[in-house]
């Protein structure tokens, strides 16, 4: 049987609240089925806007076989192009980021404008059409600053996010702040374990001694459900939306995305070790730290993120190998906000810092563990796990249907 069935049917005997069977975390195949049918579908986020601010700023990134650039035109508009030369393929920006008032080949120094057309190509000839050999376009949004791409074809309406995340998000006005803190680091297991792991805080309280000063490990919060039932939360909320922020409990009917606002413990503002601000300046001019608590996003596959008053923190996961991924932490301050000054980088980071390396450590414990012959899947929590069952419910429901698609052997034939 062939990967493709073999997922398929073990799709369809996936155990309700159960962790996936071995291969979905450790086979090169599904691997290569996850970025098929999951990583080259979907919209992914990739950075912010504040990051690429001034016209021929760009970044660039890896998505699995896709070498993608995310460049601001002199219009201002933000683009995403395939980083790929239409002359003999080479990538065209070499560089992970950097400022360019044209895309300039490496290999031939074919030259292309901002918004990925050809204007330069040498000595090709009278009848070259240089209007034939632009970048080719990835589709690309950005929503109060926040930058997604998809790879597809024809990508997934992107609308429903925009209208539930905006509001949510555009008060703290991360489309003009910046970042003042970038890490990535390589976490040794599939990007379903690094997922998986950040759905649940049951591993929280004997794992992040130093996050657990300030955030609740409670499920309401981490989870996608019972938040309405709490009445700390509720009260949050109140407390909250009555200073125009949006913070009651949205997600998307297919579960890819939710946004929602939690408190932090002790009435903490931010995330250090006294839970005291780690930063003098509000996050946003129109924002007040005061209670606000942490406004939490995720949006499968790519990004979980918890925006405070004085500062956020956005997380985005790329898939490196079946069992190796990549997980880059950003700090965002305001724009004004100066180093020295307002924040010290060791007060800022700190916790999430020890937060990551503590995930790190725990995700390639856990794909350790599962590449056994000895593995089986285990059951989750049904009171703490409840955010990772989800999560495994988008991603079956998801790539089942992907996999099953016309062209492709039907259901019927694989059992
Ligand atoms: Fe880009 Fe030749 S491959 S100019
Ligand atoms: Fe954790």
């Amino acid at each position: 049987m062939d990967a493709r069935n073999e997922m398929l049917r073990l799709i369809h005997a996936r155990r309700d609240g159960f962790s996936l069977e071995q291969p979905f975390y450790v086979d090169p195949d599904f691997y290569r089925l996850d970025l098929e049918l999951i990583w080259y579908r979907d919209w992914l986020f990739v950075g912010h806007d504040c990051e690429i601010a001034r016209p021929g700023s760009y970044f660039t990134l890896q998505v699995g076989a896709y070498p993608v650039v995310v460049v601001r035109g002199r219009d201002g508009v933000i683009r995403a192009l395939h980083n790929t030369c239409r002359h003999r393929g080479s990538r065209v920006c070499t560089a992970q980021r950097g400022m360019a008032a044209k895309l300039v080949c490496p290999y031939h120094q074919w030259t292309y404008d901002l918004d990925g057309s050809l204007v330069f190509a040498r000595q090709m000839g009278d009848d070259f059409r240089k209007q034939d050999f632009g970048m080719k376009p990835v589709a690309c949004e950005s929503v109060a600053g926040y930058i997604f791409i998809c790879l597809a074809d024809e990508p997934a309406d992107f609308a429903p996010f925009r209208a539930l995340m905006e509001p949510y998000f555009a008060p703290h006005r991360l489309v003009e702040a910046k970042v003042a803190y970038e890490s990535t680091i390589i976490e040794k297991g599939n990007w379903k374990l690094v997922w998986e792991n950040n759905r649940e805080c049951y591993h929280c309280a004997a794992n992040h001694p130093e996050l657990c000063k300030t955030y609740p490990e409670a499920p309401t919060v981490t989870g996608v459900s019972g938040a309405e039932s709490d009445p700390d939360i509720l009260a949050h909320w109140e407390h909250c939306e009555a200073a125009g922020l949006p913070s009651r409990f949205g997600i998307d009917k297919s579960g890819q995305y939710r946004a929602t606002r939690a408190p932090l413990l002790r009435d903490a503002v931010s995330y250090t070790m006294t839970g005291r601000r780690a930063v003098r300046r509000n996050l946003s001019d129109s924002v007040s730290a005061d209670r606000i608590g942490a406004l939490l996003l995720y949006h499968y596959p790519t990004t979980w993120n918890h925006v405070l008053g004085d500062h956020a923190v956005t997380f985005r996961v790329l898939p490196l190998g079946p069992t190796e991924t990549a997980v880059t932490t950003k700090w965002l301050v305001h724009k004004d906000a100066v180093e020295g000054v307002d924040y010290t980088l060791e007060e800022l980071t700190h916790v999430w810092t020890m937060t990551n390396d503590e995930d790190r450590r725990i995700v390639e414990e856990n794909a350790f563990g599962i590449g056994s012959p000895a593995y089986e899947p285990g059951p989750y929590s049904a009171e703490h796990e409840g955010g990772v069952m989800q999560f495994l419910e988008w991603y079956a429901a998801s790539i089942g249907p992907r996999l099953a698609e016309t062209g492709k052997p039907a259901l019927r034939d694989v059992a």
